[in-house]
C-alpha cells in the first residue's frame, strides 16, 4: 500500500434489485429518485464531500440511465437555456464531474456484492479505497463517509460503518462480534453474514459504507460463495481480519434502507420535509387523508 489518502470510491450498482421489480426491470435501483434526485446522486455527492477524486461504478444491466445521468445532455441544456430556466440549467450542468473522474467497469453476472467490488480491483490498484452502497441513504450533518475518512486518518485500517439493529433483524445484515475500543469505534473479532437471531453474536450490523485496504482483493479473488450462494464482502472481510485489524465505526445520522420499499418511502418522506414547497402540501395531505 503506497499511499494512505482515500482517493477512490467504488459504487457497486449491478444488483438485480428484485425487491423493486418491475421498476428495476430496465434500470438500476440506484436510479430511483428520493424527492428529485436519484439515490446514486446522494452517494456521489457524499463521496466528493469526503474528498474522493475518482468514482468507480461497477454496473450491470440497465446502466445507460446511470451513465447518462452523470454526462452532458446538450439537447436538454439547450432547451433549458432557450426557456431561460437558468437555475435548473446550472443544476444539470453541475451534475457532470470533470472528465475522467468517473470510471465504469462491468460485473457481467450478479454473483454478489463481494464479486462486484472485486471487478474494480485493477482500477483501485494498491491503495485504500471507499465502498458506498447507494441504497443505504444517511441523513446527517457531516456525511458518513467524511466521518469514516476522519476515522481512517487515525486508525489506518479497514473500517465498516455499523449500527445497532433490532435483535430479530440480524438475518438481514452482516453482524459483528466486536469489542469496544474508543468513542464510536469497535474492534471487530468476527463477522457473519445474515445470521439467524439465535446465532447472532451481537446486534451490531454493517451498513453500506466501507473503507478497505487493497489486501481485501486477495480474499475476494478466492470467489468463495457464502450466504445466499453469493460471493459476500463480509466473508472476505472476515478472512482479512486474520491478517489485519478491521474496525467498526458507529456513524452519526439517520439511515434509510432505500433497497426496501418501506425504507424508500420513509426516505422520501424525510427528505420531502426539507423542501418547503413540498412539506406543507404533504403535511396537509397526511392530516386530511391519512389521520382522519
Ligand atoms: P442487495 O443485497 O441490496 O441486492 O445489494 P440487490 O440485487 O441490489 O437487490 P434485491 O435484494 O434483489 O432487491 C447490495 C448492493 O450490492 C450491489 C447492489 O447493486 C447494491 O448496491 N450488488 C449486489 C452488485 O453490484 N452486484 C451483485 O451481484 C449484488
Amino acid at each position: 500500500m503506497t499511499q494512505m489518502k482515500i482517493k477512490k470510491a467504488v459504487f457497486p450498482v449491478a444488483g438485480l434489485g428484485t425487491r423493486f421489480l418491475p421498476a428495476t426491470k430496465a434500470m438500476a435501483k440506484e436510479m430511483l429518485p428520493v424527492v428529485d434526485k436519484p439515490i446514486i446522486q446522494y452517494a456521489v455527492e457524499e463521496a466528493f464531500e469526503a474528498g474522493i477524486e475518482q468514482i468507480i461504478f461497477v454496473t450491470g444491466r440497465g446502466k445507460k440511465a446511470l451513465e447518462d445521468h452523470f454526462d452532458r445532455s446538450f439537447e436538454l441544456e439547450r432547451n433549458l437555456e432557450l426557456k431561460q430556466k437558468d437555475e435548473l440549467l446550472v443544476q444539470i450542468q453541475s451534475l457532470v464531474p470533470k472528465t475522467g473522474t468517473i470510471v465504469y467497469t462491468r460485473q457481467n453476472e450478479p454473483l454478489g456484492l463481494g464479486h462486484a467490488i472485486w471487478c474494480a480491483r485493477d482500477i483501485v490498484g494498491d491503495e485504500p479505497f471507499a465502498v458506498l452502497l447507494a441504497d443505504d441513504l444517511v441523513k446527517s450533518q457531516k456525511s458518513v463517509l467524511t466521518q469514516m475518512v476522519d476515522t481512517f486518518d487515525r486508525l489506518r485500517a479497514s473500517i465498516a460503518a455499523i449500527m445497532e439493529v433490532d435483535a430479530d433483524q440480524t438475518d438481514k445484515y452482516g453482524i459483528l462480534d466486536a469489542e469496544p475500543m474508543e468513542n464510536s469505534v469497535v474492534k471487530i473479532k468476527d463477522m457473519i453474514e445474515k445470521p439467524d437471531p439465535s446465532e447472532a453474536p451481537s446486534n451490531y450490523a454493517i451498513m453500506g459504507r466501507y473503507i478497505l485496504t487493497p489486501r481485501i482483493f486477495d480474499f475476494l479473488g478466492k470467489k468463495e460463495k457464502g450466504a445466499g450462494g453469493e460471493i459476500q464482502l463480509t466473508d472476505a472481510m472476515k478472512a482479512l481480519l486474520e491478517h489485519q485489524p478491521v474496525f467498526g465505526y458507529k456513524f452519526k445520522g439517520e439511515r434509510f434502507d432505500c433497497g426496501d420499499k418501506a425504507g424508500f418511502q420513509m426516505a422520501n418522506l424525510a427528505y420531502s420535509m426539507e423542501h418547503p414547497d413540498i412539506r406543507e402540501k404533504l403535511l396537509d395531505y397526511i392530516r386530511d387523508s391519512i389521520l382522519k
